[in-house]
């Protein structure tokens, strides 16, 4: 669900990138932390004219985007314009939605997911995802992180190892790390999504979605999750689906704009941001309309 877009409306001026927020200018920093690449960059996702019913209705109608290696990519749009359906598309979530159905290409490390012979559980491992609530199971601590592993044949004696890497990759070792056997459920809904991401971690994946991760936490949890996928993107490819204008301007290298099942406009999130090429954005990322 979109959350309260007013309080991230970016209004554009024609003074310096950081001055263009007039609610919380120094939000935006486009610093020297965000480095764009200066050699050709390397796809990791490439998606030719994907379409995508929904028994008689079109969601996607027809996206062509090519996603970098070890970037944050934003997936912005307001709600309904199919975020959500073509995030889920790039691991096949949706295959299990009855009368789905869908055409074109994604080709991830060179193969195409759709094809016959791609195994989805595979697939799923390669390519994370962590959704909008925190999904932990109703178990230890400990037991979420080493599900996945167990479940593809890791030893149980790499274990221990792999969710205290996979924790503290996701930031979230030194408050749990006395309470491994705890319920999952007893963390606070921050801890409980960096459980999901070190949940996701776990399996080695290489590219991770999150699908609005942010929506139901406080600032503090929202900063601590931006951070990690920010600092993620050095070993993962992270692609996420956000209504937070100011979060998609503040973490991600590159944006994607959706309308109507459309893609719109896609490129390096500075110059999205500070010149779009389509009125619609401009209209969406001002706030004019969504
Ligand atoms: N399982 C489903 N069955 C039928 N229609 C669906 C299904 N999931 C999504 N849709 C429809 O597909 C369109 C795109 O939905 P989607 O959830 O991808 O939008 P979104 O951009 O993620 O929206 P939001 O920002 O509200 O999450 C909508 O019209 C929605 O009603
Ligand atoms: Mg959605």
């Amino acid at each position: 669900m979109a959350e309260n877009l007013s309080e991230s409306v970016p209004v554009f001026t024609d003074s310096p990138l950081k001055k263009r927020y007039r609610t919380a200018e120094s939000f935006v920093d486009f610093g020297p932390e965000q480095k764009f690449p200066s050699r050709p960059v390397e796809n990791t996702i490439t998606v030719s004219d994907l379409k995508l019913w929904y028994g008689p209705v079109q969601a996607l109608k027809g996206i062509t985007l090519n996603i970098p290696k070890n970037c944050v990519y934003s997936f912005i749009g307001p709600s309904g314009c199919g975020k959500s359906t073509f995030l889920r598309t790039l691991n096949r979530m949706n295959d299990m939605v009855p009368n789905c159905k869908i055409d074109g290409e994604v080709i991830v490390d060179g193969a195409n997911i759709y094809d016959k012979d791609v195994d989805v559980v595979d697939l799923r491992k390669r390519v994370g995802m962590v959704f909008q609530k925190a999904n932990p199971f109703p178990m230890s601590i400990f037991e979420n992180v080493a599900y996945g592993p167990r479940i593809h044949g890791v030893p149980k004696k790499d274990l221990p190892g792999i969710v205290e890497h996979a924790l503290k990759r996701a930031a979230l070792w030194d408050e749990v790390k006395d309470r491994l056997k705890s319920s999952a459920l007893s963390l606070s809904g921050g801890q409980q999504q960096r459980l999901c991401i070190a949940r996701t971690l776990a399996v080695d994946p290489e590219i991770i979605l999150f699908d609005e991760p942010c929506s139901a936490l406080d600032p503090i949890s929202t900063g601590k999750i931006e951070e990690l996928m920010m600092e993620l993107k050095s070993d993962y490819t992270i692609i996420v689906v956000t209504h937070n204008m100011q979060q998609a301007a503040r973490i991600s290298d590159y944006t994607a704009f959706f309308l109507s099942g459309d893609l719109v406009e896609a490129g390096e999130t500075i110059h999205m941001f500070e010149n779009p090429k389509d009125t619609r954005t401009e209209e969406y990322i001002t706030g004019r309309f969504g």
